[in-house]
């Protein structure tokens, strides 16, 4: 006679056992993750590769960097309803309520601005949200002992390097470029300063380089709000006819052609270095706190994407040169060889690659206001 056997003799009450507590069970087994902004672009395709590999994402966001035409790609993707609750992260009272719903075994912190260029043109709407949301969402982790912490920090914390092109995570920083790169300066600042408090925390701080690309089922993508800010989505809906003309920043900077250099990594690749950072901190006994930079390593100038594009799309680009845009970097790609060593991730997918699925998924939404 078995366990259940031995508790409950009727049929009807063992109905009852099985519905009510495995169920309870199967919930402890969940390996819940706070992915906060998980419904906007590298949110969402991280919330992909996490479901694919065994935990549960729970997407902390409030849609306003985000398209609800995400929701049916991840449907699809997941093959399952994701676990969304409409929350702006600045609202710690909100936020509080989701920590005491689920036991989050970790939490990837995504939710913030991140366009360069509007950041120098609007500076308080950056530090607003992305340090207080930050703050926020770290108080709660120490709160309720939620110890594996990514953030979502970004290249632009070198500011421009110092003749190095190509950098690692030890490489001088200078001050950074634009408001949006010290939202992510301080927010390491931030993190490093809570870890030397709470020695407990396992910190790893992620640092993207140009994320690009959409997923290569052309499901889910980049839904840039209004006009774009970032480059390819820019190109991409010029191709379509969503904007009439690229202007390309900038022409007399000293690089191979004249225009900016940057390493543009699939964000595939990049959803893919989150469950890996993830998985590596949930093995750590320790406490630590790590950054790592998340870059294929390859630089790319911008008439290089725009040729790249033309021979994909198989159509010329309408584009002229424009004056340089305050807070540009000259040239930065990664050395990733940390990512490589720590994490075993290493950039699977081409500029080419990211190209073609970028303009894939333009196709897909065109009709989609
Ligand atoms: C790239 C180049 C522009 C638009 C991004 C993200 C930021 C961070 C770093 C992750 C620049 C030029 C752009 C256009 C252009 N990533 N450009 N015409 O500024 O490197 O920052 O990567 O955290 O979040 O924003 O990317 O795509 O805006 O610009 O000429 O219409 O393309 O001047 O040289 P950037 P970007």
């Amino acid at each position: 006679m078995n366990f259940i056997d031995l508790c409950i003799s009727s049929s009807t009450q063992k109905l009852k056992f099985i519905q009510f507590v495995l169920p309870l069970k199967r919930m402890d087994k969940q390996r819940y993750i706070l992915v906060t902004g998980g419904a906007g672009y590298i949110g969402s395709h991280t919330v992909v590769e996490l479901t694919r590999a065994g935990y549960t994402p729970v997407i902390a966001d409030d849609f306003r960097n985000a398209n609800r035409i995400v929701v049916d790609g991840l449907e699809k993707l997941i093959e399952s309803t994701p676990i969304i609750h409409e929350v702006d992260v600045c609202d710690a009272n909100h936020m509080r309520d989701l920590f005491e719903k689920y036991a989050f075994t970790g939490i990837i912190h995504f939710a913030a601005y991140k366009a360069v260029g509007e950041s120098v043109m609007d500076p308080l709407k950056y530090y607003h949200n992305n340090i207080q949301g930050l703050v926020n969402v770290i108080e709660l982790a120490l709160e309720f002992s939620v110890h594996n912490f990514v953030f979502s920090s970004s290249c632009t914390v070198y500011g421009e390097p110092e003749g190095l092109k190509v950098v690692n995570e030890d490489s001088p920083k200078s001050k950074p470029n634009s408001p949006y790169g010290h939202t992510k300066a301080i927010g390491e600042q931030i993190l490093m300063d809570v870890f030397k408090s709470d020695p407990e925390m396992k910190i790893m701080n992620l640092r993207y380089f140009n994320p690009v690309g959409a997923h290569p089922t052309g499901l889910i993508g980049e839904f840039p709000i209004g006009k774009p800010n970032n480059l390819l989505p820019f190109v991409t809906q010029t191709g379509i006819g969503k904007q009439a003309e690229l202007t390309v920043f900038g022409n007399d900077y000293p690089t191979v052609d004249g225009t900016c250099v940057r390493d543009y990594i699939h964000v595939v690749d990049l959803a893919k270095a989150h469950v890996k950072a993830i998985h590596f901190l949930s093995e750590q006994a320790d406490g630590l706190i790590e950054a790592v930079n998340i870059g294929t390593g390859n630089g790319t100038s911008i008439l290089e994407v725009i040729n790249l594009f033309e021979k994909i799309a198989n159509q010329s680009l309408n584009w002229k040169f424009g004056p340089r845009r305050p807070g540009d970097v000259i040239e930065i790609y990664a050395d990733a060889s940390k990512a490589n060593r720590l994490l075993n991730w290493q950039a699977e997918y081409s500029i080419s690659d990211a190209i073609e699925h970028a303009w894939n998924w333009e196709k897909m939404i065109k009709n989609y206001e």
